[in-house]
């Protein structure tokens, strides 16, 4: 790469964000994996607990009109619905909200959280696999990891594409990377919280 695209990567909003969420990214990757959740399917119906609350405090936001109108395919990239089947196929009961979801963020803020969300989706392609040897797939328990429809790179690279291109002034960028914070920030939470809490059966 030379010099002057290696300058022109960082400056992409993507890019930043990106490194802004390294280390809270390495430390939920740690601590996704210190609860061991491809051992049993209780210990996974945990993670999907925790992947449910997360996804469901984010419904209003993949269905703003304001988003909808940056990113049109929004709605269809929400996985509340996935993860709340995959707690019925695990037997697990849908957990009841957890205080502290976010609440009506401006539009450079929830498109932060937009950015984890969709994000997370990456390392979803690694977990769906082992998810496999649980017994489990994208049409049972793993519906929420599975690929999705027009597939999961070119899923990211549009939603990207389109962050990138937005004109944000100085307190927008600001509140784009707050919000990215605040997602990994929240997973960590309700990823705690869906472990702490003994396993029920639906
Ligand atoms: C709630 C948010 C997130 C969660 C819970 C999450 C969780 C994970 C976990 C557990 C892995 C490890 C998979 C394995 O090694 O088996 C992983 C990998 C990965 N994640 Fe995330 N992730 C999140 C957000 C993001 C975001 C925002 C991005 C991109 C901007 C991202 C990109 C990736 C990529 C590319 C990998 C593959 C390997 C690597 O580079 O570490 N993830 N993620």
């Amino acid at each position: 790469m030379t010099a002057a695209e290696t300058t022109q990567r960082q400056s992409l909003r993507s890019q930043r964000l990106n490194q802004i969420t390294h280390e809270p990214h390495s430390k939920l990757d740690a601590l996704v994996k210190a609860h061991a959740p491809f051992e049993t399917q209780a210990n996974f119906a945990r993670f999907v607990v925790a992947q449910y609350l997360f996804q469901s405090e984010l419904v209003s936001l993949y269905n703003d009109a304001e988003l909808i109108a940056i990113v049109p395919d929004l709605p269809e990239r929400c996985r509340a619905e996935a993860a709340k089947a995959d707690l019925t196929d695990l037997q697990t009961a849908v957990p009841a909200p957890v205080a502290g979801a976010v609440n009506n963020p401006g539009k450079a803020q929830a498109l932060g959280w937009i950015f984890v969300s969709e994000g997370s989706k990456l390392g979803a392609a690694f977990l769906i696999k082992r998810a496999v040897g649980l017994g489990l797939s994208e049409t049972f328990g793993a519906r929420h990891l599975g690929e999705p429809a027009g597939g999961r790179a070119e899923g990211w690279k549009s939603f990207v594409k389109t962050l990138d291109g937005l004109e944000f002034s100085a307190e927008e960028e600001a509140a784009v990377e707050k919000g990215a914070i605040d997602a990994f920030n929240r997973f960590t939470v309700l990823l705690e919280q869906a472990y702490a809490t003994a396993p029920e059966l639906a």
